[in-house]
């Protein structure tokens, strides 16, 4: 079975991808934290953000290693397990030049294909997966939320990180980008083909429930899966 996530930041993908990988007991593929690992290797090389040909250099040569569970994604760079360390807001802003290269794009595409055929039943979230990398998915789900709502979950998370920032500030940078990134995921909302969930006002369970709907299982029997809020994280 391969159910893929997308939507924007703040939509609450990861928490519900995660949620529903384990209650599925299949893998959790966290794509982000792929292209957050690639930034991550552009910053310790001290790669100038402009320079494409030393982008595209790190992105050939670093090497790239990912474990999919069902409750987690975990990336090593050269050998060393950088998971936490790709969440800072530094490698977050580098993450999104990164991801703009289409070069790039196509090598991790590729490598996410690889994981898929390795994996063989999983979640996968992102922004391009229903459309680009894994377009013959049985089921596939944008997330979505309003910007006010999507700001107020990445502040919580900045400053559950020890980051202060204005919410104006935080809405600022989804909004921009949104504009770069909701092109990844359009054709399928034009198409139809994607099952679209807001989650403005919506708890992890009522997502779950609904997903669970659409993948023709039963609910979450013996709440095995907490009714809290969505939590301020992707
Ligand atoms: O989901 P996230 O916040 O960890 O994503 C980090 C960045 O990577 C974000 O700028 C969007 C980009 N990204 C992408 O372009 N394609 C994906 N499949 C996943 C993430």
């Amino acid at each position: 079975m391969i159910v893929t996530i997308d939507g924007p930041a703040g939509s609450g993908k990861s928490t519900v991808a995660r949620k529903l990988a384990a209650h599925l007991q299949i893998a959790y593929l966290d794509t982000g934290a792929m292209y957050r690992a690639v930034a991550y290797a552009v910053l310790q090389r001290g790669i100038d953000l402009s320079n494409t040909e030393a982008l595209l250099e790190a992105a050939r040569t670093a090497r790239l290693e990912v474990d999919c569970g069902p409750t987690h994604t975990r990336v090593r760079i050269e050998g060393r397990d950088v998971s936490e360390a790709i969440r800072t807001l530094a490698v977050s802003a580098a993450t999104s030049h990164v991801a703009r290269h289409e070069e790039i794009r196509s090598l991790l595409v590729e490598h996410q294909r690889r994981l898929g055929d390795q994996l063989g039943s999983f979640i996968s979230e992102g922004r391009d997966q229903g459309t680009v990398v894994f377009p013959r998915a049985d089921s596939k789900f944008v997330l979505q939320a309003s910007l006010a709502k999507r700001a107020e979950r990445r502040r919580q998370e900045m400053i559950a990180d020890g980051e202060e920032a204005a919410i104006e500030a935080v809405m600022q940078n989804l909004s921009d980008r949104d504009e770069v990134d909701s092109k990844q995921w359009e054709p399928l909302l034009q198409s139809g083909q994607a099952v679209v969930i807001d989650t403005t006002h919506a708890s992890i369970h009522e997502v779950l429930e609904q997903m669970l709907r659409h993948l023709g299982r039963e609910n979450l029997d013996g709440g095995t899966v907490s009714p809290d809020r969505m939590r301020p994280n992707g």
